[in-house]
């Protein structure tokens, strides 16, 4: 009897001092835990074990040891631990790693590693049996080193985190169907790990945190755990981040050491952090918004710069006070229709030109955009197109403004209702020119240029007289255009390539030779141009090498032959005024004379055309009388070398008509 009470004293004593362990935390405010790595408590009481950092692990420990085995003879007492937990992606459909509830020797793991290894063990030590350690890993990556099923399961990791026994994570429902669960799902979901040290049974169950414990286990082992365990052992959390951010957080957490956990107030669980919806908007919301935000930047900013590019001028220092006269591309843009094909007037030696409508002032323009690489000579340029654009004359037609971009200048005019004149004087024209229409804008165009070179404290040199550069108005009074434009040319061209320009037939031959533009050859372009209005013909005709080609020298056969009036244009009809017309053909063989000196001045010009000053009789000066020779031919250099067989047929004034013509003229 004493032996047997000596031998139960101790017994008795270790019943007696090894209180069983037990504690419930619904929320961790007032727990006793020791944390480690990220591990810590939220102010409102969450364990949070890792905090969307990567590569880190977190452990929260129970600070007191706990006695797991019978100190007699070294079994493993039964325990049953229950706790809530969560695992929040930042990304949806993408997992870190897991958590484990952890019965280790020591309080932590020193030495474990994150990632993979979930801060339980390490590559040296995982899975040597001096690690003494019991684990449930809710583990959200598969790892084939460790032989996991998949990557959302829930194991018993014995020492090792090659699991004893594994499935995947979900629970038996009551009618037995199995429910599959995502760990990672960020909702809260409740553990029980039970372990029965009679049957040496260990069960873990897993459920969704509103639905009670279910019925059956997801995970039975049959294992004795008193070899693996110590007799005091610390029980606690494990986890770990890898690559991906994630957050794991411990909600409740039970434990009794021999009998059944205490269950945990669910309703007194603190809250997640608003994860759910954070993480929706995180996870789709805000990278979807970040996705549009960039999208609409990039076509934004490609939207502004091709716009920018589209409408992109050039505007220098100089140009500032020429402010009023300077067109925005844009509107020039838009007025134009995008200088669109529809658009388009008509294109000739200088660049295309195309009808458009200010959109603000509703006024007709035409805008002529005339490629131009050199900037050399633009300045000046600009300067004298703001200058003629201040000239105001009823044979001008008006220039609004210019506008200069890279490699072109636009010029805007006012536009011209009734096109240009040589559409109703030559190749049949639908529309003809009575006399007296001929006759008046032969006067106003003389009158234009007579403005040009007289009119202004300048003289301006036109250098391209001719038919097509004279506009009809409303009124059908001719209006002379593109004043000045050569001079671009004349400025721009390369001095090794120097040509000069202006137009084949209206050339004058010292112009030619010399480069040198004066008002006489405008004088000798403006008899051309006289000759095809009275005559209906071009200044060269394309027929071919015949006398007959040339205007002039046509013109002046019919002089020399006394039938001058024969040479008029038939359009004109019957009803014509002979006397002008007489005038206008002998006053454009004047003009066109191959000496500058011989030709008469646009005042001469106009005065003659008015009726002013009497036109000098030609014919009483025995002009007719004599026949032509070929004294010059300079004039028609050009159209020899073009047609050299008409060389010897050739023509021009004998140097006694030159001189009948001058001291008549004079
Ligand atoms: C995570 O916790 C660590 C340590 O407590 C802290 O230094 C870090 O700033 C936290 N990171 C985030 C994203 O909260
Ligand atoms: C927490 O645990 C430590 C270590 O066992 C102990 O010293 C301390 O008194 C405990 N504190 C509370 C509030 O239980
Ligand atoms: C160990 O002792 C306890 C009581 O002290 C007893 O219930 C249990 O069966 C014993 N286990 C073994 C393996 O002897
Ligand atoms: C692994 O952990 C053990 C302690 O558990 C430590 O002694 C050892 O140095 C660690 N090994 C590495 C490679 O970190
Ligand atoms: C297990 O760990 C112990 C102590 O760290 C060491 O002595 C032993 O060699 C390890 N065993 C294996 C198989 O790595
Ligand atoms: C549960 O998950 C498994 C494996 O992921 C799958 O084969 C099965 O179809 C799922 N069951 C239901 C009901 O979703
Ligand atoms: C484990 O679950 C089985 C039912 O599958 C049950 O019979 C057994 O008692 C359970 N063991 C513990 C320790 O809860
Ligand atoms: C000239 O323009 C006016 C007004 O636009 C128009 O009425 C007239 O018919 C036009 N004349 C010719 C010959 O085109
Ligand atoms: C212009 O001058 C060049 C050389 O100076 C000559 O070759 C050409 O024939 C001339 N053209 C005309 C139309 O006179």
């Amino acid at each position: 009897m004493f032996p047997k009470l000596l031998i139960l004293l101790p017994l008795l004593g270790s019943l007696v001092f090894s209180q069983d362990t037990s504690f419930t935390y619904n929320g961790f405010t007032s727990a006793n835990l020791s944390l480690d790595g990220l591990a810590m408590i939220t102010s409102n009481g969450l364990l949070r074990l890792t905090n969307d950092t990567k590569q880190q692990q977190g452990h929260a420990f129970y600070t007191t040891p706990i006695s797991f085995k019978n100190s007699l003879n070294d079994t493993a007492f039964s325990f049953s631990t229950t706790f809530v937990f969560a695992i929040a992606s930042v990304y949806r459909t993408l997992s870190g790693h897991g958590i484990a509830f952890v019965i280790s020797p020591t309080r932590g793991r020193p030495g474990a590693v994150p990632s993979t290894y979930l801060g339980l063990f390490n590559e040296t030590n995982n899975g040597n049996a001096t690690n003494h350690v019991v684990a449930v890993e809710l583990d959200t990556i598969q790892n084939p080193e460790f032989k996991d099923i998949n990557d959302n399961h829930v194991g018993v990791d014995i020492n090792s985190l090659e699991s004893a026994t594994s499935t995947s994570a979900g629970y038996y429902a009551d009618g037995g169907a199995f429910m599959n669960l995502t760990l990672f799902s960020g909702n809260p979901m409740q553990v029980w790990v039970e372990y029965d040290g009679v049957k040496k049974q260990l069960n873990v169950t897993l459920a969704p945190i509103d639905v009670g414990k279910p019925k059956f286990p997801l995970l039975s082992l049959s294992r004795d755990l008193s070899p693996i365990i110590n007799k005091t052992m610390y029980v606690g959390f494990s986890s770990a981040t890898g690559s991906l951010l994630i957050s794991h957080y411990i909600l409740g957490w039970s434990f009794k050491m021999n009998g059944k956990a205490q269950e945990l107030a669910l309703s007194q669980l603190p809250k997640l952090p608003r994860g759910k919806e954070r993480s929706k908007l995180l996870t789709i919301g805000l990278p979807v918004i970040l996705v549009c935000l960039v999208l609409i930047a990039i076509s934004g900013a490609t939207y502004v710069i091709k716009r920018k590019r589209k409408f992109a001028e050039l505007l220098e220092d100089w140009e500032v006070d020429y402010g009023p006269h300077r067109f925005k591309y844009k509107d020039l843009y838009i007025a134009t229709k995008g200088f669109g094909d529809k658009e388009l007037l008509g294109s000739g030696g200088f660049g295309r030109v195309y009808k458009g409508v200010l959109t603000t002032s509703k006024i007709e323009i035409a805008v002529k955009k005339v490629s131009h690489e050199s900037r050399q000579g633009m300045r000046e340029f600009v300067a004298e197109i703001v200058s003629i654009g201040r000239l105001r004359h009823r044979n001008l037609v008006p220039l609004l403004g210019y506008c200069r971009r890279k490699g072109e200048l636009l010029l805007v005019y006012d536009y011209m209702s009734n096109g240009s004149l040589d559409k109703y004087l030559f190749d049949q024209p639908q529309v003809t020119l009575s006399w007296s229409q001929r006759f008046q804008v032969i006067k106003g165009v003389a009158s234009g240029l007579l403005y040009l070179h007289e009119g202004w404290d300048q003289v301006v040199i036109h250098r391209d007289v001719k038919a097509s550069n004279v506009l009809l108005d409303g009124e059908l009074n001719g209006r002379l255009g593109d004043f000045g434009l050569a001079r671009l040319y004349d400025h721009g061209t390369d001095p090794q390539t120097t040509h000069v320009v202006g137009t084949l037939g209206y050339l004058a031959p010292e112009h030619n030779r010399s480069g040198k533009a004066t008002t006489s050859t405008d004088v000798y372009a403006f008899g051309a141009f006289m000759l095809e209005v009275a005559c209906g013909r071009r200044p060269i005709q394309a027929n071919g090498p015949s006398e007959d080609s040339i205007l002039v020298d046509w013109v002046f056969s019919h002089l020399s032959r006394g039938e001058i009036m024969e040479a008029r244009d038939p359009n004109c009809g019957t009803n014509y005024v002979a006397e002008e017309l007489e005038l206008v053909l002998k006053l454009g063989l004047m003009c066109s004379h191959s000496e500058a000196a011989a030709r008469p001045s646009m005042r001469q010009v106009v005065q003659y055309l008015e009726g002013d000053v009497p036109f000098p009789d030609l014919s009483s000066l025995g002009l007719c009388s004599t026949g032509l020779t070929f004294a010059h031919g300079e004039r028609f250099d050009d159209f020899f070398m073009t047609y050299p067989s008409s060389m010897n047929k050739g023509f021009s004034y004998s140097s006694s008509i030159a001189d009948s013509l001058l001291s008549g003229g004079r």
